[in-house]
This record gives structure tokens, C-alpha cells and sequence, in this order.
């Protein structure tokens, strides 16, 4: 996600400024800008690609003398990294500059209005429509501004602003977006995450939503939305640089495990309309989409494995043929392209080779692309004729959680949507399956508070040759992930098989003490999956039983059993997951690995 850096004291901020966004550098991002007041204007400069590219630029802010700023390093949601879509944005006067982090969901009905108003827009961001709001509402008092802008505004954002005629201050405001204020002997400061500040100060202001900020030489005040003043407490932090930049958490992974209820928020709620599904993004007529007949599910790794959740759910809901494939097997088995045909790329990195070269032989054939990506303006984006973004965020952590989350919660999306337009659901059901989608991210913040009783659990597979991960229908294609997580970090063995397919030859693996991770969430397949675990334990293995509290039965044949909260039976896979990468989690950190990165793996893999 974005950076944020903001400085108002004694010193020069450009550099403080600078400083600070280099040490958000963790947090990905695609392209960087710094605005200062220079005693007559606000002067900005931006710049595509890394840091240093405006580091060099400005003479690490040599060339911007200020002792008021504010910097920003973007990751792009809304429009491809480019000079005019980094931060920070400023109204036509230049009398007015923000930096955003966050998602503004409603911006498309916002930029409407003010072009109706005779803004001019000259970004593709969401997040230039807040300078020029901030410009309609100003009557010369900075906080009723952004007051007024926050009332009108959906979504989530930290906030810095600036004003030219209030040149000695900075003002801020949050709302589901992290943003903190640091105050020092020297200045105060307003960033995303503490590593931005910590070399200058540790007294820190956590700033909660809809608050508001005023800094300045003088004082620090804080409003609510209403313009309220409210006493805020400081905190002193006592993280070190490097427990800062994962937010307090031992490894990004753990991190963007928490990460995942707000990923999956951000990659629904601003699709979530007026109780419809809007993906303009598809480029698909609702004709197209009613006369499709096939759709081919390409991708690598875990990206492979929610194609195989998605073909379930696509298949069960707008009753479309699907078929999934692995990128790398995929333009050597000569597929057949028929036309009403799609073929769905699924990429986190955006840059897989395999997923890549499966893409550009689709097209070669004539077939429409759809790419599902979390890297805005990636190979894979740029090639595809359409993109569904996942909005999870930059992912650090080489297994991938978050991305992967936000990858099932656009297939929903797009076999809910596919369903509807073709008749295969009616309005009643894409109304119950809408409102589940919405409670997704409520029940996996819920799940993560079980991560102790995972631990516990965990710790006593630290030695484990081999583990087994089942299930049937969706449960299987959860169980493909499960498993893949805990070889890839934790480096044991392990297999994932169709419940059903065991006694077909793996079964005679099967011996006393083995462990078999059961997945058991779908209710219509129950009772065959918990013959299949009688089949297993008769033959010396422990199960671990993952299902719904609706089945408080399985207590009697498996040996441990996680509960996990009901959901829609498509969407029961975003739940399963969620113990499975905290199992995968505690069992690599368990055995002293670098969890982070994994031996042998590499983030993206642009190889083929
Ligand atoms: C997932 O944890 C792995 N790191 C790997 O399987 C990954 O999913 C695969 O390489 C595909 O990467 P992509 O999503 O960036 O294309």
C-alpha cells in the first residue's frame, strides 16, 4: 500500500520527507512526490519508479528548501504508475496538495459532479478528485474543508493536506487507513507506520478513523469529523526499525495474514453497488457474457489454486464450463480456442513467465484475456484486454495469503455476476449470496483470533515427516493451498488429495500417527468426507477436522477438530483457508525457518 510522509519544525523537510518514505520502501510502491512550502508556493515534484529516482532529482531535497512538506510513495490502484498519477495531487490553482492512502470507492460519482462543476481532471487517480473537493468546499478554514470532504466521501484514506495560505501548517485525517502523528523536539511529523519517524522521535499520536489533525509550530490539535476538538493520549514506541516495518508482527507473512479481512474489503466494497456487483472493468457485454461457452482458468502456484476454487464456484453458479490449467502445461497441450471463450489469467505478481506465455499464446489465438492481478500496469495487466484487480496491497511475504484471498473474492464476484446476467441465479440468491460476500471480511477477522489455539496445535507437528491435506469439491481446492503453504515454508512434505481419490492408491501411505488435515465445510459432500476420515483413522492416522459448528458431530471420528464460522457454501473456501495458513505459519516459525523467504523460492518468477 502507499507511503506517507509529512514534516512541519526547524529543519528543512524535504529531506526528513525523503528519509521517511525510504523507509516505507517495504511497503511496495511504484512512484514518489514531495510538496514543499518554499516561502512563495507549494513546489512539487513527482517522479515514476523508485525513490531514488526523485531522490536524484531533487538533490535529496536540496532543491526543495521548506520547513513544511509532505511526501508520498504510491502504490497504484487507479490508474497505471506514471508522473501525473503520483502523489501528492493539487487543485488548478496549486493552492491546495494531498497525498492519499487508501481507496476512494465512490470517486467515479464524485469526479462526475465536479466536472459538471468545471473541474479539470489531468490523473487517473482516485485520489485527485479530493483536491479539487477540498477546493469546492474551502472558505478559507483548512478543517471545515476536509471535514466536509469526509462526509461526502466513501471508502478509505489517510490523509496529508496542504494549504498555500495556511503555509505553517499540515493537516491530516484518517479513515481505515493507517496514519500516525510524531511530535519531537524539532518538528512534528504525520506518516503511514512508525519506521517513517522513528529515527527522529518515538512519541507517537495513533490517529483513529474520522479524526482530523492540525499541525503546526505551535500546537497539535485534533478534531473529529464534526470539527469537534478531542484530547488525544501519546504513545511512547519501543519497537525496534525492523519490528516496525511489520507493523509489530515477527514476519510480513503474519502481517498480511492480519492484512487479509481489510484486502478482501477493499477488493469487494467499491465493486459493491446499489446491491449489484459492478465489474465495468470486463469489457464483456452481458450478450457475451450470455453466450460464453467455455472459460479456461490459467495460473501457477497458489493463483492456480483459487482457479480451482473458481471453477467450482463459476461452474455451480452460472453453470459455465471450466477448465483449469496450469500456465506451464498449458501452451504445450495445444488447447483448443473455440470462439465464446474466455481464458482468465491469474497472477498476484502480474509478471509469472509461465503465466505470462499462456497469456500471449491465448491471445495469439484469438481468444479474450481477463487477467485477475494485485500489480497495477504488470506485464500481465498491460497484455490482457481486461483486468480485475485484487486490492490487497503489496505483498512481501513470497507465500502468499492476502493476494490469494482477494483473488476467491473476485471469482465470487465474477460467477455471481455471470450468473445473474445469464439467469442461473435468481435476484433472491444473488441478494443472499451479496450479503455473505459482505460479512466475508467480518468472519476472517473473527478466525484469526483462533491463531493461538493454532500454535498450540502446531507445535506438536515441529518434526513431521509427512502431512496430508483432503477434502472434497471446494475442500479439495482449499486443500491444494493448505498444503502448498506448509511445504513451502516449512519444507515437510506434503500431499493434497480429493478425499475420494485416497483409497485409490495413497491411502497405503496411510500409518499410525500419520497426519491428515480433513477439510469437511461443505455440507452437501459431509458425510462422505467423514467416511473418508473413518478410512484414514482405520488405518492409524490423526485427523485434524476442519467444518462448521452445524457438525459439532465430527468430534466422534476426527482427533481435533476447528470450527470455523458459516458462510454461503461457495464462499466457504475464504474460511477454510484462513487456519491453514496460520498452521503453515506456526509450523515453519516452529522449526526456526526464515518464513519470509523460503529456500529455493523467489516472489515473482519471471523464469520460466
Ligand atoms: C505462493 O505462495 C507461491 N509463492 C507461488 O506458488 C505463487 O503463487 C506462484 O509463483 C504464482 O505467482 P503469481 O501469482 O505472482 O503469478
Amino acid at each position: 500500500m502507499c507511503g506517507i510522509a509529512g514534516y512541519i519544525g526547524k529543519k528543512q523537510a524535504a529531506p526528513i520527507i525523503l528519509d521517511g518514505l525510504a523507509k516505507l520502501e517495504y511497503r511496495g510502491y511504484d512512484s514518489a512526490g514531495i510538496a514543499v512550502f518554499d516561502g512563495e508556493k507549494i513546489h512539487m515534484e513527482k517522479a515514476v519508479g523508485r525513490l531514488r529516482v526523485l531522490d536524484e532529482l531533487t538533490r535529496h531535497g536540496a532543491s526543495m528548501p521548506g520547513f513544511c512538506g509532505i511526501g508520498h510513495t504510491r502504490w497504484a490502484t487507479h490508474g497505471c504508475p506514471s508522473d501525473t498519477n503520483a502523489h501528492p495531487h493539487m487543485n488548478r490553482e496549486n493552492t491546495i496538495a494531498v497525498v492519499h492512502n487508501g481507496i476512494i470507492e465512490n470517486y467515479d460519482v464524485l469526479k462526475a459532479r465536479l466536472e459538471k462543476k468545471g473541474y479539470q481532471f489531468v490523473s487517473e487517480t482516485d485520489t485527485e478528485v479530493l483536491a479539487h473537493m477540498l477546493t469546492e468546499y474551502y472558505r478559507g478554514n483548512p478543517a471545515e474543508a476536509i471535514e466536509k470532504v469526509m462526509h461526502r466521501v466513501e471508502g478509505s484514506y489517510a490523509l496529508g493536506i496542504m494549504f498555500l495560505d495556511h503555509p505553517h501548517h499540515i493537516y491530516a485525517a484518517r479513515k481505515d487507513s493507517p496514519l500516525i502523528v510524531g511530535v519531537s523536539d524539532t518538528g512534528k511529523f504525520i506518516a503511514s507506520d512508525v519506521p517513517a519517524i522513528l529515527q527522529y522521535t518515538r512519541t507517537v499520536y495513533y490517529m483513529e478513523n474520522e479524526e482530523i489533525v492540525c499541525l503546526s509550530n505551535e500546537h497539535t490539535r485534533f478534531y473529529n469529523i464534526d470539527g469537534e476538538p478531542i484530547e488525544k493520549e501519546p504513545v511512547t514506541v519501543d519497537w525496534d526499525i525492523h519490528a516496525a516495518e511489520k507493523g509489530g508482527y515477527e514476519h510480513f507473512m503474519l502481517k498480511e495474514i492480519h492484512e487479509q479481512p481489510k484486502a478482501i474489503r477493499d477488493t469487494i466494497s467499491p465493486r459493491i453497488k446499489e446491491n449489484d456487483i459492478d465489474l465495468g472493468e470486463l469489457n464483456l457485454t452481458d450478450e457475451e457474457i450470455k453466450r460464453l461457452r467455455k472459460i479456461s482458468i490459467v495460473a501457477c502456484g497458489s493463483a492456480y489454486h483459487t482457479g480451482v476454487t473458481g471453477k467450482y464456484v463459476i461452474e455451480d453458479l452460472a453453470r459455465i464450463p471450466v477448465e483449469t490449467d496450469l500456465a506451464s502445461e498449458y501452451r504445450y497441450r495445444n488447447p483448443i480456442y473455440a470462439p465464446d471463450s474466455l481464458v482468465i489469467i491469474v497472477s498476484q505478481s502480474g509478471e509469472t513467465a509461465d503465466s505470462l506465455a499462456a497469456l500471449r499464446d491465448a491471445k495469439a489465438h484469438g481468444s479474450k484475456v481477463l487477467s485477475i492481478v494485485n500489480v497495477v500496469g504488470s506485464s500481465i495487466a498491460r497484455e490482457s484486454d481486461a483486468v480485475l484487480y485484487t486490492w490487497a496491497g503489496p505483498e512481501i511475504s513470497v507465500a502468499t495469503t492476502k493476494a490469494y484471498s482477494c483473488q476467491l473474492a473476485v471469482f465470487y464476484m465474477l460467477a455471481m455476476k455471470f450468473a445473474r446476467i445469464r439467469g442461473s441465479i435468481t435476484a433472491e440468491h444473488f441478494q443472499t449470496l451479496l450479503e455473505a460476500l459482505r460479512r466475508l471480511p467480518d468472519q476472517v477477522e473473527g478466525l484469526l483470533s483462533q491463531k493461538e489455539k493454532i500454535q498450540y496445535f502446531a507445535n506438536h507437528y515441529l518434526a513431521t515427516e509427512h502431512i496430508f491435506f483432503m477434502g472434497r469439491g471446494i475442500d479439495y481446492a482449499i486443500s491444494l493451498e493448505g498444503s502448498l503453504k506448509l511445504k513451502e515454508i516449512s519444507y515437510i512434505h506434503s500431499e493434497a488429495y480429493a478425499a475420494g481419490e485416497l483409497k485409490h492408491g495413497t491411502i497405503s501411505l496411510m500409518e499410525k500417527g500419520t497426519l491428515v488435515v480433513a477439510l469437511a465445510t461443505q455440507d452437501a459432500l459431509y458425510p462422505k468426507t467423514v467416511s473418508n476420515i473413518v478410512e484414514v483413522k482405520t488405518r492409524g492416522a490423526f485427523v485434524m477436522a476442519l467444518t462448521t459448528l452445524r457438525h459439532k458431530d465430527m468430534e466422534k471420528c476426527a482427533d481435533y477438530v476447528l470450527y470455523i464460522p458459516e458462510t454461503e457454501s461457495p464462499f466457504m473456501g475464504s474460511l477454510a483457508i484462513i487456519p491453514l495458513q496460520l498452521f503453515a505459519y506456526y509450523v515453519a516459525l516452529g522449526r526456526g525457518l526464515d518464513v519470509d523467504k523460503p529456500r529455493n523460492l523467489a516472489k515473482s518468477v519471471t523464469v520460466e
